[in-house]
């Protein structure tokens, strides 16, 4: 593989070569940050899972891990599959789905939860006790994945992905030893509704006080716009109440095109934390003409606003990656003011004050060529309360807009991430976010703002160059 390959990431999780898609086993193990993920390292497209794995101390800096998990034992013969990681009283626990297919003719395969440990944090023996969950509870269908384990109140417990009768739920489960699994009941399901058929990669967690339900479910209408990550916020969800468990309303969490899969994980520092594939299932991906596939997020700390709105927003060690910064002097925009944004791994932040501004759609192309052929635009509709990413000229294989609701109170802020091939919007502490990839040519630096019949004033804008966080 090109090292100087034009769409290599600069500052974000990536495996050295191959393939890579969901994050895995997010876990704080002996004062370090440890990611996994979904892999396949002989290919830049899906194939046997394998887990890739890097670690970090600071979430910024990181370094490569030998693969930790291969498939092709008894029962995980096929891949294995996403899961997750916890410190077992220093005996670092991976539990993944194994996935088996017995047929590829005639589709038929199944899949089960197994748990593998090391002691040093690089190196993974599966347990004798595999499969730990060998089945579905009887009656339910095969999909039957992607185990999520956290302690609660002296005890292991899992939710697991799953589906009936074609519609998405979530089921929970229940240990004392990691090994031994009883089943407590469909913690959440499907109400009828566009709720995808299969909810993959769900997480269960508390945020100040109440309880958060995430999920990626496979198979949202409309056509093109299938994979989402969805969440549902309250003080009862996930509690028993007349023999059934609480459910609520979904809301999205990350509308960019290239966002799923997401898990979170608790830090030694007491913060939840999310990272998600940055990338879809459905997403062009250009980069696999360079021998590579696919990258995870930036790591975002979790809260919820007094709403009750999951928000998400970059953690601040990610302040590290800054080399210069530089004071855009210019703070009243009328028509367009170009800048040359010297590189497209940079972060961009500014303050648009609401409350004298005068236009009403205005915004910041990023990636712009010289010749006018190539931008990423970003452009935010006051009267309506929307936010829109437009990559329609965002470089090769792309296309398209994705439009999110945005507050529009005294001010807005809005902090961009670009890293070559990827951009990450955060708008007011990250209470909308969204997350795309775009492929724009290296020489396409420009960054321009404009506005639309009127004048936009910035109470402040920096530009950022970041450096690369690989060790
Ligand atoms: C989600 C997913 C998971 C599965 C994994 C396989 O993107 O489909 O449900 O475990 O990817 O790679």
């Amino acid at each position: 593989q090109n090292p100087d390959a034009a769409f290599r990431l600069g500052y974000h999780l990536m495996a050295p070569s191959g393939w890579i898609n969901d994050p895995n086993g997010l876990v704080f193990y002996k004062e370090q940050y440890h990611v996994f993920y979904q892999h396949h390292p002989y290919d830049e497209t899906w194939g046997p899972m394998h887990w890739g794995h890097a670690v970090s101390d600071d979430l910024v800096h990181w370094r490569h891990l030998p693969v930790a998990l291969a498939p092709g034992d008894a029962f995980d013969q096929s891949g294995c599959f996403s899961g997750s990681a916890v410190d077992d009283d220093g005996v670092l626990t991976l539990i993944y789905t194994g996935h088996n297919v017995v047929n590829q003719e005639t589709d038929e395969l199944y899949q089960n939860q197994n748990i593998a440990r090391s002691v040093d944090g690089v190196t993974f023996e599966k347990s004798e006790a595999n499969p730990v969950i060998p089945a579905q509870p009887v009656g339910m269908q095969r999909d039957f994945r992607d185990p999520k384990v956290w302690k609660e109140d002296g005890s292991w417990k899992m939710v697991v992905g799953s589906t009936e009768a074609g519609k998405g739920q979530v089921l929970l489960y229940q240990s004392s030893d990691l090994e031994n699994w009883e089943y407590q009941g469909i913690l959440a399901k499907h109400n009828g509704g566009n709720e995808g058929y299969m909810w993959e990669c769900p997480d269960f967690f508390k945020l100040d006080g109440k309880h958060v339900l995430l999920l990626s479910p496979q198979g949202i209408e409309p056509e093109g716009n299938r994979f989402h990550n969805l969440y549902q916020t309250g003080s009862l969800i996930g509690e028993m109440r007349d023999g059934e468990f609480v459910r609520g309303a979904f809301t999205e969490l990350d509308y960019g095109h290239d966002f799923y899969a997401v898990q979170t994980f608790l830090d030694g520092k007491g913060r939840r934390i999310a990272i998600g594939w940055m990338d879809m299932w459905e997403s062009p991906m250009p980069s696999q003409q360079e021998g590579w596939s696919g990258a995870l997020t930036l790591p975002r700390e979790l809260n919820l606003s007094p709403a009750g709105k999951l928000r998400m927003k970059p953690v601040e060690e990610l302040q590290l990656l800054r080399v210069t910064e530089e004071q855009l002097k210019q703070n009243e925009i009328s028509g367009t003011f170009l800048i040359d944004g010297q590189s497209n791994q940079l972060e961009l932040e500014f303050d648009i004050d609401l409350t004298i501004s005068a236009a009403n759609i205005f915004g910041v192309n990023v990636c712009c060529s010289s010749d006018g052929s190539e931008r990423s635009t970003i452009q935010i509709n006051r009267s309506k309360g929307t936010i829109t990413l437009d990559r329609s000229y965002s470089g090769i294989g792309v296309s398209g807009a994705r439009t999110a609701p945005i507050e529009i109170g005294e001010s807005l802020h809005v902090r961009l991430f670009i890293d070559r091939s990827s951009i990450e919007i955060f708008i007011n502490e990250g209470e909308t976010v969204m997350t795309s990839r775009i492929y724009p040519k290296e020489s396409s630096t420009g960054i321009e703002f404009f506005t639309e019949e009127g004048t936009m004033k910035l109470r402040s804008a920096h530009l950022y160059q970041l450096k690369n966080s690989w060790l």
